[in-house]
């Protein structure tokens, strides 16, 4: 019954070689343990937990990012695209909005350049962007532009799933509600899947359908959002819970 599903993830474990002391002998930190999970097509999967947990890293490892783990990541779909938490470091300076947005549709190669503008013209629009951005390069934005930028960049070739790492928390709360409008609307249109990782429980409540708790690796829960919020069966949940308060 794999056909609702569109990543399955089973067993996880990677590990970090890190150097330790004078003699810089290696030292292997276990960072993600038997994580197993389901994103299911249509879905926002949330994924919580304290800085550090291995969030970042579990994403990576489902973008193929990282050389070293152990059991299965089965994709379903298209490779899944990212969001990432900081919109300046993630697009180059050197380019125009415009060459950036271009570059995933180059890259797919199937594309003339006419209709690359075609499309990257439609993706400023669904983003909320004005065609004029396309000549302005990242630096000439402002942090909400910008990430509006990264969402049309990972969008532009029409992915299922989305892994949206902390999207908006280097942005002010009033941005960060359009940007998460955007995302529930993108969602809508290009009946997406977002894995949608974030500290804020508040955000996950507004956004998430079910929720991955994860603590040190391990995933010590996972319920839909609203159940989840009423009856937290771990007590991790219950303490991030209350912080979110
Ligand atoms: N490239 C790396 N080499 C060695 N250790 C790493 C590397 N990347 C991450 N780590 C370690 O792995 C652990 C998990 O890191 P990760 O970035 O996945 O956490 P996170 O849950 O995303 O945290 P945050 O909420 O702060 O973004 C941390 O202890 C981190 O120090
Ligand atoms: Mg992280």
């Amino acid at each position: 019954m794999a056909e609702n599903k569109i990543l399955e993830v089973k067993d996880l474990c990677c590990s970090y070689q890190k150097s330790v002391g004078l003699f810089g002998k290696k030292e292997t930190r276990q960072v993600l343990q038997h994580v197993t999970f389901d994103i299911h097509s249509g879905e926002v999967l949330g994924l919580v937990g304290e800085s550090g947990c291995g969030k970042t890293t579990l994403a990576r490892a489902i973008l193929g990012m990282l050389g070293g783990y152990s059991g299965q990541i089965i994709h379903h779909s298209r490779r899944p695209q990212m969001i990432f938490q900081d919109p300046f470091s993630a697009l180059n300076p050197a380019r125009t909005v415009g060459w950036i947005l271009e570059e995933p549709l180059r890259i797919y190669g199937k594309y003339d350049a006419a209709e690359r503008r075609c499309r990257v013209e439609e993706m400023l629009e669904q983003v909320g962007l004005s065609a004029s951005c396309m000549s302005r390069r990242p630096h000439e934005l402002s942090g909400g532009q910008r990430q509006r930028v990264c969402i049309a960049s990972a969008l532009i070739v029409w992915p299922r799933l989305v892994i949206a790492d902390e999207p908006v928390s280097a942005l002010d709360v009033t941005i960060q509600a359009q940007i998460l409008q955007l995302l529930a609307d993108l969602r809508q249109q290009y009946e997406l899947s977002y894995l949608f990782i974030s500290h804020d429980m508040n955000v996950v409540y507004q956004l998430c359908d079910r929720v991955i708790v994860m603590k040190e690796g391990q995933i010590v829960e996972q319920a839909a959002v609203d159940e989840l919020f009423a009856h937290p069966q771990h007590e991790y949940t219950r303490q991030l819970l209350r912080a979110a308060e």
